[in-house]
Formats: C-alpha cells, structure tokens, sequence
C-alpha cells in the first residue's frame, strides 16, 4: 500500500468516526450520557433515529431536535423544538441527576419534557421500534411511562399514535400543519383531528373546519379518505371510553411495496391543508379543497357574494396584466392558504402567491387585473380564482354551435338520460337483468363486462376501486385533469398501459344510482359520434365515477373543435380558458 494511500484511508476512518457519532445505542440514562449535535440515537430496528437536524432556508438554517425515519432527516416527523429553533449547535438533551428531561441550549431557555415530582432514581428514554421516544421510570413495577413523543405529534401521523382526547388529563392530540415547507413553527393554518361526536377525521384552516373524512365506516374506511392504495393494510381503531376517545390506525405486517420491506406509514398534515403519506406522496385527502367545490369532503370557504358556487382557485401558470399594482404582504406569519383565503375574501384580487422574494415561503402577494394563461406551462405559477363555465358542443365536424350553459345542459343531460334509457330499452332490449346487474355490482371484479349489444358495442368494462386508485395515484392532486361540474376528473394509466381520464361524480350532483346508470348508457349509447369513449365505471360504496379513454397530447384546438363531447373552460377576465374535460 503507498502511503498516500494508507493517508487516505486513515482520513477515511477519521472522517468516519468524528462525522458522525452515533451513541450506539437508543436509550438515554439518568445522570448518563446525554444527546448533542454531534450524536444520535437510533431505534434498535435501525428504521428511526433521534437526533439534532438542521431546517429551513439557507437564511435561518435553524437546528431542531427531532426524530427522523430511514435518514431522511429534511422533515423529521416529530419536532421537540418547533416553536423554539436554535441558532447553533449548542442544544444538548438530558436526564439530570434528578430525572428531569430537558433540551438546553445557549441563549434560550431550556425546554423542559419532564420534571421529575418524585425521587425516582431509574429513570430512562428510549427510542423504540415504533418511532416513540418514551420516557420511563424503570424502577416503578409497571415500568410506567412518564412521557413519550407519541403523546405530542406534529404534522405527521404514525401507526400507533392517536388522535383525540384523554378525558382524565384533558389532553388532546392533534396534529398542526409546518407553515410553510421551509418553516415548522407550530403556527401553520392547519390542523387535523379526530372528531368524537362525528367519528370522522377533520382538518380545521385556522379553527374552521376545512375538510371532512366522512364517518368511519364499520372499522375500515371513511368516504373521503382514499387510502387502499393496494399496497398497504390498514387498520382503524377508534376507542371510546370513561378515559379515552381516540382513533388509531395500524398497518398490519407482510405488506410489500414494489420497492421493497416497507410495512410502514405515516400521514403527513401538509402546510397546503392535505392528508398524504409521507414516503409514496400518495394523496388521502384534503387536496381539492380549494373553494367553493364540495367534492371529497371539501367545505365551501366562507366569503362574499362576489365568489359563487363555481368559482376556484387553480395553480395555473402564466402572467398578469392591471393598472392596480400587486400588493405584497410581509407578515411571516402567513401560509400560503392564508393568503389564498384573504384573497377569496376581496372580490378585486385575481391571484396569489407567497411573497416571491421571501426564502421562508411565507407571506403573500396580491394580484389584480387580467390574467393570461401561458399554455406553456413555462411562466411563473399563480393560485388564481377561476369561475367554471360548462359548454356542450354539437358534433358536427368542428364549426359548432356549441354554446349552451349549464343549466341547459344539466336538463339536457336528465332528459336525454331518461330518453336514452326508454329508447335504448325498447331499440336494443336491454334487459332489467343488466340493469340490476349493474346496480348490484360487485365492485372487485374487474373482468364483467356489460352484454355487447353486437352492434356499435358498448363494452363497459366495470373497474375495481382498487384498480382505478391505483390507476391515478389514488386521486394525487398531480393526476387531477381539471373540475367538472358534477366532479373532478383525473389522469390514470390502467395496468395495460391504456391512459384513462376517471371522473368522480361528486356526492353533490345528487345522482343516484339510477341516474348514474342512465348517464352511461346515454353515453355508451353516443360512442359512434365523434366522441371521447367511455370505457365503463366504477361504484365504490356511495362513489361512482366514470372511465373514459384520454388522449394526450392534444392541443387546445383539438380539444375545443376535435373529438371531445364536453371539455370544460374556466373563465378569467371574461375570456375562456380550457381547463379539462368530462360529462358536465
Ligand atoms: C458531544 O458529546 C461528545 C461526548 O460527550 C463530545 O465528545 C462532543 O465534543 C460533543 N459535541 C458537541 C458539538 O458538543
Ligand atoms: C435501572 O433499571 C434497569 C432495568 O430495569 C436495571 O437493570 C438497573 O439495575 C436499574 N438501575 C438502578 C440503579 O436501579
Ligand atoms: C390485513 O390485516 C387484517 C388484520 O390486520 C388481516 O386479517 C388481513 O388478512 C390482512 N389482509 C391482507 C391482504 O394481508
């Protein structure tokens, strides 16, 4: 070996050992050891580690006490000091003499997790297997745990924890939202609960109810929360006694993803206001709530009349033209949906954005005037408040007297769909078997299909909810194509490879399931116009959505003179923008 060589692996090891000390172990000791910048603590199943993490902008750069999962050390799901970062690298973490646990560091005042009232003289802090810091007094006969992480989560929910109330102590978990990606201060517009009375899952922007996930659903879901993703096993408690009332969710063992040995979860609040996992992305709830729209458990936001039914914010790219010049706010206090609900609440503003130059992410700017879509895609991306116009075109080769508004077109969808459905009975003898059939479908059978009627051929295949969340990343805010009036529409790549577009008929369309049926067969039964094809549906429980084959890549011509029967538009400044497509 040259010496150089051996110089180099001696930096190595030297490297190695200094860079990271790692107190071998995950327990802290009374009067023992204690946790600096410079050590961690790791689970004994190696998956979490607890230690000091540097967060936010280059500018703060500020250092926490968190535990992390699997390294990833950019968002650790639980916090000690959100409300209290630290310039340095001065924190240290320990049990006294005197069993005390606390976080010191220079300039502050210490944050204190216990205080020992007794003269306990065993007292430990482990890092268990679950992700739980618990802190115990060994020497008491039930090993008593006098305080763990679990106990005060932050904006990430993991199997194991709760949400709720202990009604001895009057504590309650919760989760709040960071308040922007950059900032963790426990002051983010979000929060999400566990209602009691309702026993339904609820994000709350700034103590008003934001979200809803619909009640539990005998142990295994809720409507609006769209987890069986296929990939992982869930399972829901919800606990309600003389101490506790709370909800809980486990995920069962042997469950694979196509990565590897993941059998873990865990549900992140976003400083945007959804629901997501943290380690696949997968949205569960609470991305579409974005105005006026009701859909997936969406409140309406409170507002003056100038902001109707129709109107929502969209993340759309492109620029403004006004003589009322933007308006910055620098209160760092802001989320960006703060700034999103103070401009729904002035009728003048057209859109926001956080204040651009601001590293936190947080303050807002105000637009006015005229927006122009850039259809690029390429400009700088603005939330701006769109209103939904709804058209329905003639297919007659383009030209198209294709100007009805919606409430012609809803009464034209109710009566074509009954006329559809007595004509088609009696031309094509359909039979009261296939309706029933439909209506009572077993939902996990991917394969049925409805009789062909040997004609044109409707083929409607009858998808599996499983297959259509996987299909379109469960519903993920980045698959959304664009809002119908009766519902959201959504990109998604069946198992073949064939791209669909799935719309998901709002609970609000009041559309049961008769009128569902109907609705399809008066498409099916309009394939042969030069149309989008319905590929057939799916019925999850009170959800029913429509699948339809997508085509990509088309311009905004084709989508308006080509082969879509009803593309919808948003509408700025009076002009018309499309936005998507779908049945109403
Ligand atoms: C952390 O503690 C270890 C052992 O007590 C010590 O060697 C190291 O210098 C400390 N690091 C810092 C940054 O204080
Ligand atoms: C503290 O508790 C541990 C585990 O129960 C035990 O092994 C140890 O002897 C105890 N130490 C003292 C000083 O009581
Ligand atoms: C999911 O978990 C439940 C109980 O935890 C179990 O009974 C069931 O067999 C599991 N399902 C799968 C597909 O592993």
């Amino acid at each position: 070996m040259s010496p150089s060589m051996a110089r180099r692996i001696y930096r190595f090891l030297l490297f190695c050992f200094c860079a990271s000390h790692v107190l071998a172990a995950d327990t802290l000791y009374q009067g023992g050891d204690s946790l600096n910048s410079s050590i961690t603590l790791v689970s004994k199943n190696g998956l979490f580690t607890l230690g000091f993490t540097r967060l936010g902008s280059a500018e703060s750069n500020a250092s926490y006490l968190g535990i992390w999962y699997n390294n990833d050390t950019s968002h650790p799901f639980w916090l000690a000091n959100r409300g209290k970062p630290i310039a340095d690298n001065s924190g240290v973490l320990a049990i006294d003499g005197s069993g005390n646990m606390k976080l010191t560091y220079s300039g502050g005042h210490p944050v204190e997790f216990y205080s020992s009232q007794s003269s306990a003289s065993n007292i430990t802090a482990s890092l268990e297997d679950s992700g739980n810091f618990v802190l115990k007094d060994e020497n008491s006969g039930s090993q008593q745990v006098l305080w763990q992480s679990f106990d005060f989560p932050t904006d990430t929910f993991l199997p194991g924890m709760k949400l709720g109330i202990n009604h001895r102590t009057g504590h309650t978990w919760s989760l709040m939202s960071w308040l922007s990606d950059l900032v963790p201060t426990p002051a983010g517009a979000f929060t999400f609960e566990w209602d009691t009375n309702g026993t339904e899952l609820v994000i709350k922007r700034r103590d008003v109810i934001y979200w809803t996930s619909g009640p539990l659903r005998s142990n295994t879901s809720f409507e609006n929360f769209f987890l069986n993703a296929g990939d992982l096993n869930f399972s829901f408690i919800n606990d309600s006694n003389a101490d506790e009332d709370y909800f809980m969710f486990t995920v069962s063992a042997n469950q694979f993803t196509p990565q590897g040995q993941r059998n873990f979860s865990m549900w992140q609040l976003r400083y945007d206001g959804s629901i997501a996992d943290r380690s696949t992305g997968r949205v569960y709830g609470g991305s579409t709530c974005k105005g006026n729209n009701t859909d997936g458990g969406c409140e309406r936001w409170s507002g003056p009349a100038c902001r109707s039914n129709r109107n929502s914010f969209e993340l759309r790219s492109g620029s403004f033209v006004s003589t009322v010049p933007r308006k910055d706010d620098y209160n760092s206090s802001l989320s960006i949906s703060d700034c999103m609900d103070i401009c729904w609440k002035d009728c003048q503003c057209v859109g926001v954005t956080t204040r651009g130059n601001n590293a936190n992410n947080t303050g807002c700017t105000f637009y006015y005037g005229s927006f122009t879509p850039d259809p690029s895609g390429r400009s700088v991306q603005y939330h701006i408040i769109v209103q939904e116009e709804l058209f329905l075109r003639h297919d007659t080769a383009g030209k198209g007297n294709w100007v009805l508004i919606v409430l012609a077109f809803v009464g034209f969808v109710s009566m074509m769909g009954l006329a559809g459905l007595l004509w088609y009975l009696r031309r094509r003898r359909l039979r009261e078997k296939d309706l029933i059939e439909l209506l009572t479908l077993d939902s996990t059978n991917d394969t049925l299909e409805l009789e062909n009627d040997g004609n044109r051929g409707h083929n409607l295949t009858i998808y599996s909810a499983a297959t259509i969340m996987a299909a379109t990343n469960s519903f993920s805010a980045d698959n959304k194509l664009g809002q119908g009036g009766f519902g959201p529409v959504y990109k998604g790549i069946l198992p073949d490879g064939r791209e669909i577009a799935v719309k998901r008929l709002s609970r609000s369309s009041g559309q049961g399931l008769v009128e569902f049926k109907n609705e399809l067969i008066l498409i099916a039964k309009l394939q042969h116009m030069n149309l989008v094809r319905l590929l057939g549906c799916c019925i999850q429980g009170e959800e029913k959505m429509l699948v339809y084959e997508y085509m990509p890549n088309k311009s905004l011509d084709t989508f308006i003179f080509g082969k879509l029967i009803m593309p919808s538009y948003y509408k700025v400044n009076g002009s018309l923008f499309l936005k998507g497509f779908g049945l109403g």
